[in-house]
């Protein structure tokens, strides 16, 4: 028991203990890279408030670069025994240079080196969900494009409606995620504050210069008031949280269009057979799994900000342990979106659409609008218009003139994806992401 940073002179009972680590041990892996980093800012800081000696911070730094090299090596371990990330890192310190590696936690609590290894996890993160959903909306925008000019039925009450396109559904999708987008970088940016310095949620007696940790870990700025600086435990998450719900909303829409529309009765896409699984009974199977397991998935990570909302709820002001168990929902999240991401992006590339679906005469009547205005832009008024077709539909008169021509912003024949790109460069440019990679290799310069 000799290794808890708040051992006294007494020893807490076992099953007090497995019960409040909890799954850290395992799931604070994911943070181990960000609590050095943060370290490495906060011992940088105070040999400048005069809390370190040069000689001292120096030690302190080759230590922590050598212990991110294992974090990056995926060696890192939390040894049976040590609560969490933010006591292996000071006892591996220790081990090492003695007295010195005591000194680092001044001025400092695991209160506020959990906030900012989250913080610092979640921005790098969510980077990482700004590529994946620009590299789909990418296919997504080059099969909208390719497919411009094949036609499909639009559906509404899923009864056949109106002349849409492939170059509509596919582009609709993107369009989509950059609506998605805007979401995830208003919480990207309050991710990206500086919550160090907050210590246990009130502030510290020594005078830290949270201004140069801000700069030194490429924060835009600081989450300034101490108090509130805590409150973010369990917001940002929450926040971040209904940003990737937004993506999987869009993801698991798509999904489900993709699995309807490759059914027989629809065929209008095909998955390559390389692409579906088989039954282990009927041997004519070709299953659309993996569109599947996309809803499915994205599903469950739309019940994530649910999931924290109900743990942090009505929290009064302060740290509790409370927070801790949000960990455990939110953690792995992010992979599994990153992973929904990569896997729609393969399959959308993989995608087969038919181009012949109009030849059926059962969509007929989609293009009866077209008719009524043909009617109407020659003088008959809409409603008599309207009436003489649906009559003649009635009657089984009505002879479809197939070739339609829509020229409006954002319709079939005018689909604007030149402009939803722009859209798209913009958000992303607007992240500024080459400031978190530029501060992350000077500190472990
Ligand atoms: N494992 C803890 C958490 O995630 C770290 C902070 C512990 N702080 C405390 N006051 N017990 O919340």
């Amino acid at each position: 028991m000799a290794n808890k940073l708040w051992e006294k002179n007494f020893e807490i009972n076992k099953e007090i203990e497995r019960f409040t680590v909890g799954r850290d041990r395992e799931l604070d892996l994911y943070l181990a890279k960000y609590d050095v980093l943060g370290s490495m800012a906060h011992i940088t800081m105070l040999e400048t408030i005069g809390l370190l000696t040069a000689d001292e911070l120096k030690q302190l730094l080759a230590e922590l670069k050598k212990i991110y090299a294992v974090c990056e090596q995926g060696k890192f371990v939390i040894e049976d025994g040590v609560e969490d990330v933010h006591s292996q890192v000071e006892l591996m310190l220790t081990r090492k240079l003695g007295d010195i590696g005591k000194k680092i936690h001044s001025g400092r609590s695991r209160n506020d080196q959990v906030l900012l290894d989250l913080k610092l996890f979640t921005r790098h993160e969510l980077k990482e969900i700004a590529e994946a959903v620009k590299i789909l909306f990418d296919e997504l925008i080059q099969k909208s494009n390719q497919y411009k000019d094949v036609l499909m039925p639009g559906y509404t009450h899923l009864q056949i409606a109106m002349p849409s396109s492939f170059g509509l559904w596919f582009g609709a999708y993107a369009e989509g995620l950059t609506d998605d987008l805007l979401f995830l970088q208003a919480a990207y940016r309050m991710t990206n504050r500086n919550p160090l310095g907050s210590a246990a949620g009130y502030g510290s007696s020594f005078p830290l210069n949270r201004s140069l940790t801000t700069k030194l870990l490429g924060f835009d700025s600081m989450d300034y008031n101490v108090v509130y600086a805590q409150m973010g435990r369990g917001k940002m998450e929450r926040n971040v949280a209904f940003a990737m719900a937004t993506i999987a909303g869009t993801l698991a829409k798509m999904a489900f269009d993709a699995c309807m529309f490759n059914c027989q009765n629809f065929s209008f896409v095909k998955l390559p057979k390389e692409c579906t699984t088989g039954s282990s009974i009927m041997p004519h199977k070709k299953n659309p799994d993996v569109f599947e397991l996309i809803r499915a998935k994205s599903n469950k990570i739309q019940s994530l900000p649910q999931q924290v909302m109900l743990i942090m709820n009505n929290l009064p002001v302060g740290y509790f342990r409370d927070l801790q168990i949000i960990k455990e929902v939110f953690l792995p999240a992010f992979d599994e979106l990153k992973d929904c991401l990569q896997m729609a992006a393969y399959i959308i590339n993989k995608i087969e659409v038919n181009k012949n679906i109009l030849d059926n005469p059962m969509y007929d009547p989609m293009f009866s609008v077209e008719e009524v205005n043909r009617l109407a832009a020659d003088g008959m008024p809409f409603r008599d218009a309207y009436k003489k077709v649906g009559l003649d539909i009635e009657a089984g008169k009505f002879v479809p003139n197939k070739n339609i021509h829509h020229t409006h912003e954002g319709s079939i024949g005018n689909l604007c994806n030149d402009k939803i790109q722009a859209l798209m460069n913009k958000t992303l440019d607007e992240f500024h992401f080459e400031n978190i990679k530029e501060a992350e290799k000077q500190l472990l310069k």
